[in-house]
């Protein structure tokens, strides 16, 4: 049977990490959305119009390995408030929900609106600042120049926006289990979601 795992917070609260070894614990595919937005954002970067790029995006686009820098992040969360380019990219997120080996879904609005009927929800979060570091700490670690100010800055508008915006902002679902990571290693942030998520199974 489908087993569906939303997990979703802010930029960089330890999401990805979480949802990378959910999914390997039990055995699920995982789907990173916010490389939807991504692969959009940096489309719009080289000038295709947003939501013509939502509605033309192909699953290798996702593997596209230039996603991860800040720039295409910004842009991203630029595209994103858009609705026209959120409704074009719903389909390809609810047909991965229903593998039959179960998923696990991480990003924004994961819980909220693309499978409201996830069996488990998580809601990651840290202080900003926190976000900021663990961030920076991984841009350096790619090789990317990067000043610690610019990350913190890039992580608040972002937040920002995610918040803010209209459609599908960013929330925790109502029955979603929160976790903070502020003060969690890494292996106790996994541990306590396998924990939630166990409690639900
Ligand atoms: O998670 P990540 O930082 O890769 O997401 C990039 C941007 O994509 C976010 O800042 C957000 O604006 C957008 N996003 C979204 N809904 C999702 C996933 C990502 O709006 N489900």
């Amino acid at each position: 049977m489908a087993f569906t795992i939303a997990i979703d917070g802010p930029a960089a609260a330890g999401k990805g990490t979480i949802s990378k070894a959910v999914a390997a614990h039990y055995g699920f595919a995982h789907l990173d959305t916010g490389l939807l937005y991504r692969a959009v954002g940096k489309q719009v970067l080289t000038g295709t119009a947003a939501i013509e790029a939502a509605q033309n995006l192909r699953a290798e686009d996702l593997q596209a390995d230039d996603l991860r820098t800040p720039e295409v992040a910004q842009a991203a969360s630029k595209v994103a408030v858009i609705p026209e380019v959120r409704a074009a990219l719903v389909d390809f997120q609810r047909v991965f929900a229903r593998r039959s080996g179960g998923a696990v879904l991480d990003g924004r609005d994961i819980g909220t609106v693309i499978c409201p009927d996830a069996e488990a929800k998580l809601f990651v979060t840290a202080s900003a600042e926190i976000r900021a570091d663990r961030r920076f700490r991984e841009l350096v670690a790619n090789g990317l120049r990067v000043d610690f100010e610019t990350v913190l800055d890039d992580v608040r508008q972002r937040d920002a926006r995610d918040m803010g915006r209209k459609d599908a902002p960013l929330r925790p679902a109502d029955d979603a289990i929160q976790i903070d990571t502020s003060e969690l290693s890494i292996d106790e942030a996994i541990a306590t979601a396998i924990r939630e998520i166990d409690a639900r199974r």
